[in-house]
C-alpha cells in the first residue's frame, strides 16, 4: 500500500511540531497542513494550503479532494465547530473529539457542571449571565474569586482576580461591556485554588488512555513567572512537580472517570485530553480541560516520543489505542519560546529573523508559529514566533542547550524568557 495522506489543520508551533513527528513516520507519504507556516512547509514531504482552520467546508472539501487517510486537529476552534462530525459524515478518520465532546473546553459551566456531576475533584464555582447577581455574589465572598468567562477566548478569558475590585471591573467588561464578545454572555466565578500547577496529557481512543510526559509550562511573560498570562513561554519536563505515583493518581481520579462518563453519554472521547490540574492540599483538582495538544507542551513531549505518532493518532480515530506500543524518551526536554515586541497585548511590524539554521546546527529543534516568509525570507509576524527545543540527558544540559539556541537567533523586538526550565534545572539537576 502506498504510504498515507496526513491533513493536520492548524498553524502554530504545536502543529509544526505534529507535522515534524508525522513527517518521520514510514507509514506517511505526505502531510498536507492548513494553513501551516514556513516551518511546516519545509518539512519533507510537507505542503502547506491556505486554508483557515475555521473554514470547515473548505477543510472537508480539501480532505475528501485529497483521499486524506487521517485529519488531525491542532486547534480548539475546528473542534467545537464540529469538524470532526463532519468528517465522521464522509466516513475520514480524525484525531480529535467530536463537537459534543469539545464543550468540556467549550463552555466552561458545561465542564463544570460535568466534574460536578461526576464528582471528579475540582473548584467551587457559580455562573451566572446578569452582572447583578454576579456582583451581589461576589459581594458574599471573603477571597476574591477567578473570573472565567464561559467560552472560547483565546485564552484570555481567565482573570485572577486578586481583589474584588479586580473582580468586579472584570464582571462588568465580560457581562456588560462585551469584552469577549459571545464567549462572555455567561460568567463563573471560581475559587481560587492554591497550588503547583500541572498540565497532564493524555492521547484518547474513546475508551482507553495513554498519559504522556507531564512538561511544566511556564505561562506568565516575566521572569520568576511575574507578569500577564501567555499562551505559554516555555515547557520543561521532567518536572519535580509530578511523578509516577501522581500521575497513577490523575489516571485514577480525573480521566477514568471522564472518559466513562463521557462515552456513557454517547460522546466517546477520541483525541487529547488535557487536564489543567492544580495541587492542592486536599489533592489534585481539575482547573480546565482543553481538547488539543498545549502549546508550548507539545514542542516538548512529541521530540521525546519513541514511537510512530502516525500509528497513535490513528488508533486514537480508530478505537485501538491498546493495539500501539508507545514508548518514551528518558531524556530531559526544554522548549523556550521567542514571541514579538509587544506580545501579548499587541501585534508587531514584520521583523527578519536571522541564525535559524545556526541554532539547528547547534542541535536544537524550531518550531515556527508566528512567522511568514516576505520576499523569500523568514520574518517573524507577531505573537509567539519561534519554540526552541532542546533534548539531553540532563535538564541541566537541556536548559543550556535550549537557551544557547536561542541566544544564536534574532529578530527586532525578540522576546523570551531566560529563566526557563532554569530553577527546576539548578534545583534539581
Ligand atoms: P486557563 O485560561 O483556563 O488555562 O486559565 C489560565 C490560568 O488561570 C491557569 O493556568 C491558572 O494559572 C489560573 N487559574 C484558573 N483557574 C484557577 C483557579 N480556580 N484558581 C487559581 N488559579 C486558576
Ligand atoms: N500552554 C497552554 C495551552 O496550550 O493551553
Amino acid at each position: 500500500m502506498a504510504g498515507a495522506t496526513v491533513l493536520v489543520v492548524g498553524g502554530g508551533g504545536r502543529e509544526h511540531a505534529i507535522v515534524w513527528a508525522l513527517a518521520k513516520s514510514p507509514s506517511v507519504a505526505q502531510v498536507i497542513v492548513a494553513p501551516g507556516n514556513p516551518g511546516t512547509a519545509a518539512e519533507a514531504g510537507c505542503r502547506n494550503v491556505a486554508i483557515q482552520a475555521t473554514d470547515i467546508s473548505a477543510l472537508i472539501a480539501l480532505a475528501v479532494a485529497e483521499s486524506v487517510d487521517l485529519v488531525v486537529v491542532g486547534p480548539e476552534d475546528p473542534l467545537v465547530l464540529g469538524l470532526v462530525d463532519r468528517l465522521a459524515e464522509r466516513k475520514i478518520a480524525a484525531f480529535g473529539p467530536s463537537a459534543a465532546a469539545a464543550q468540556l473546553e467549550g463552555s466552561k459551566s458545561h465542564c463544570k457542571e460535568f466534574l460536578l456531576r461526576n464528582d471528579i475533584p475540582t473548584g467551587r464555582s457559580r455562573s451566572f449571565t446578569e452582572s447583578a447577581g454576579a456582583l451581589a455574589y461576589l459581594a458574599e465572598l471573603v477571597v476574591p474569586p477567578v473570573v472565567k468567562a464561559d467560552g472560547l477566548a483565546a485564552g484570555k478569558g481567565v482573570i485572577v482576580a486578586e481583589t474584588h475590585h479586580e473582580a468586579d471591573v472584570a464582571i462588568r467588561e465580560i457581562l456588560d461591556e462585551g469584552r469577549f464578545g459571545d464567549a462572555g454572555a455567561e460568567v463563573l466565578l471560581e475559587e481560587r485554588l492554591h497550588g503547583p500547577e500541572v498540565s497532564v496529557l493524555a492521547f484518547c481512543d474513546g475508551e482507553q488512555f495513554h498519559i504522556m510526559p507531564a512538561a511544566q509550562d511556564h505561562k506568565r511573560l516575566g521572569i520568576g513567572d511575574d507578569g500577564p498570562n501567555t499562551g505559554g513561554m516555555g515547557a520543561f519536563f521532567p518536572s519535580p512537580v509530578t511523578d509516577d505515583q501522581l500521575l497513577a493518581d490523575v489516571a485514577t481520579t480525573v480521566f477514568a472517570p471522564t472518559l466513562a462518563a463521557l462515552a456513557s453519554e454517547g460522546r466517546p472521547y477520541r483525541g487529547v485530553l488535557y487536564a489543567g490540574i492544580m495541587l492542592t492540599t486536599e489533592g489534585p483538582k481539575v482547573i480546565e480541560y482543553n481538547c488539543r495538544f498545549g502549546d508550548p507542551e507539545t514542542e516538548v513531549v512529541l521530540p521525546l516520543l519513541g514511537s510512530d505518532l502516525y500509528e497513535i493518532l490513528m488508533a486514537c480515530a480508530t478505537g485501538s489505542l491498546d493495539d500501539v506500543d508507545i514508548q518514551w524518551s528518558s531524556d530531559a526536554a526544554v522548549t523556550v519560546v521567542m514571541a514579538s515586541r509587544g506580545y501579548p497585548f499587541s501585534r508587531s511590524e514584520p521583523a527578519p529573523i536571522a541564525g535559524i539554521d545556526a541554532a539547528v546546527a547547534s542541535g536544537c529543534m524550531v518550531f515556527h508559529a508566528g512567522t511568514a516568509t516576505s520576499a523569500g525570507e523568514v520574518v517573524a509576524a507577531g505573537g509567539r514566533v519561534l519554540a526552541v527545543t532542546a533534548l539531553r540527558p540532563t535538564l541541566v544540559a537541556a536548559a543550556d542547550a535550549a537557551h544557547e539556541g536561542v541566544a544564536l537567533i534574532s529578530f527586532d523586538g525578540a522576546q523570551h524568557r531566560a529563566d526557563i526550565a532554569r530553577a527546576t534545572a539548578e534545583a534539581h539537576p
